[in-house]
């Protein structure tokens, strides 16, 4: 199996729905949640390859805003723009899941 090219890859959905009444992520700063991720992110200077960018639909529109991690595949919902410093910190950098963040299933 190869190695990633990204020691974390995190997807923040920005999906936004026209036509329908149910509502998305894209709506909900998902494009500010994307900005203030690289924002974070770049400041910490980390020596690995990161990259956070915009996703389409994640499939759990009911807990938007939305962004999933990898490798680990963690789910992270109802994500707010002052959650983003604790989930870099956290989850990137020392390599802890946010727990209160977690989709729950
Ligand atoms: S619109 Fe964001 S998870 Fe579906």
């Amino acid at each position: 199996m190869s190695k990633p090219v990204f020691e974390k890859h995190l997807f923040v959905c920005t999906n936004q729905r026209t036509g329908s009444d149910k509502r998305s992520c894209g709506e909900q700063h998902g494009l500010d949640l994307t900005a203030a991720f690289k924002k974070s992110i770049k400041e910490k200077n980390l020596d690995m390859p990161i990259r956070a960018q915009r996703a389409g639909c994640l499939g759990i529109c009911d807990f938007r805003p939305t962004v999933a991690v990898y490798p680990e595949g963690v789910f992270y919902v109802n994500v707010q723009l002052s959650d983003v410093e604790e989930i870099v910190q956290s989850h990137i950098v020392e390599n802890k899941v946010v727990e209160r963040l977690l989709l729950q299933q």
